[in-house]
């Protein structure tokens, strides 16, 4: 079953990178990796760098994503962009549900369920993020916070369009802070997660999902994370701002 999922690796830029900065970051990145075809290797820049690392990597297996996108077509939304308009840049992939855009715009479950709903239909993948803050761990509430998310994110998805969607488990403690879950720790909420989709759509669709971890990634950790059972790839933060330590990640994955 395991082989049927390709791994995954994505680099999150997050607010980081001028265009020219972006532009060469890209270019260092597809230099290494321009004939990378075991593994998806993905790209989100800001949006304003989407364009110029979109022609970096247009001769390339490497694809391009945003970081977040608004549920509506087009219209009065100041400062929001559309699916479509990610499209017209040649975006493949769109993170939803980032725990930093849970906590610091008051992104919901149902917000997420609109964007992964309206991504699929303009035939962008969703990368949706869970993951729990260190206060719900200590709590032992890990599970329970992972499923409203999962259950409140994808509502409403057949089990074709559930297959598409890549879900991202970024425990909140672990990012940015140097902190990563274990390999055992990941592993257990991984196999949790992929339950939950079988629930929600069925066992194929479910064995189709692949799963990245995210959460302090490095060259160091990635292979014991990546060599897990359900842990079909990684959502890199800070590594990924740093071309030859994302692609040592990109090259643990292969
Ligand atoms: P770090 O790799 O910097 O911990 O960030 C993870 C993340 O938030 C990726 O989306």
């Amino acid at each position: 079953m395991k082989k049927l999922r390709k791994k995954i690796i994505a680099g999150n830029w997050k607010m980081n990178k001028s265009t020219a900065e972006a532009q060469a970051l890209a270019q260092e990145i597809v230099k290494e990796l321009a004939g990378c075809s075991e593994a998806d290797v993905v790209l989100c820049p800001p949006f304003t760098a989407l364009k110029v690392v979109g022609d970096v990597i247009s001769q390339t297996s490497i694809k391009l994503g945003a970081q977040n996108m608004h549920w509506e077509g087009e219209g009065a939304f100041t400062g929001e962009i559309s699916a479509s308009m990610l499209r017209d840049l040649y975006c493949w992939y769109v993170i939803l549900g980032h725990s930093e855009r849970r906590t610091c715009f008051g992104e919901t479950d149902d917000h997420v369920n609109r964007k992964v709903k309206a991504a699929l239909a303009a035939t962008l993948l969703p990368i949706v993020c869970v993951g729990e803050t260190l206060k719900e761990r200590e709590a032992g509430q890990t599970e329970a916070v992972v499923k409203r998310q999962l259950e409140g994110g994808l509502a409403g998805l057949g089990a074709g369009e559930l297959a598409k969607v890549v879900v991202a488990y970024e425990p909140v403690w672990a990012i940015g802070t140097g902190r990563t879950a274990t390999p055992e720790q990941a592993q257990e909420v991984h196999a949790f997660i992929r339950k939950v989709l079988a629930g929600l759509a069925s066992e194929e669709a479910a064995q189709t999902v692949r799963i990245q971890y995210g959460g302090s990634m490095k060259p160091a950790n990635a292979r014991d994370l990546l060599t897990q059972p359900d842990i079909d790839g990684g959502l890199i933060g800070g590594a990924s701002l740093d071309a030859r330590l994302f692609v040592e990640i990109v090259r643990q994955a292969m």
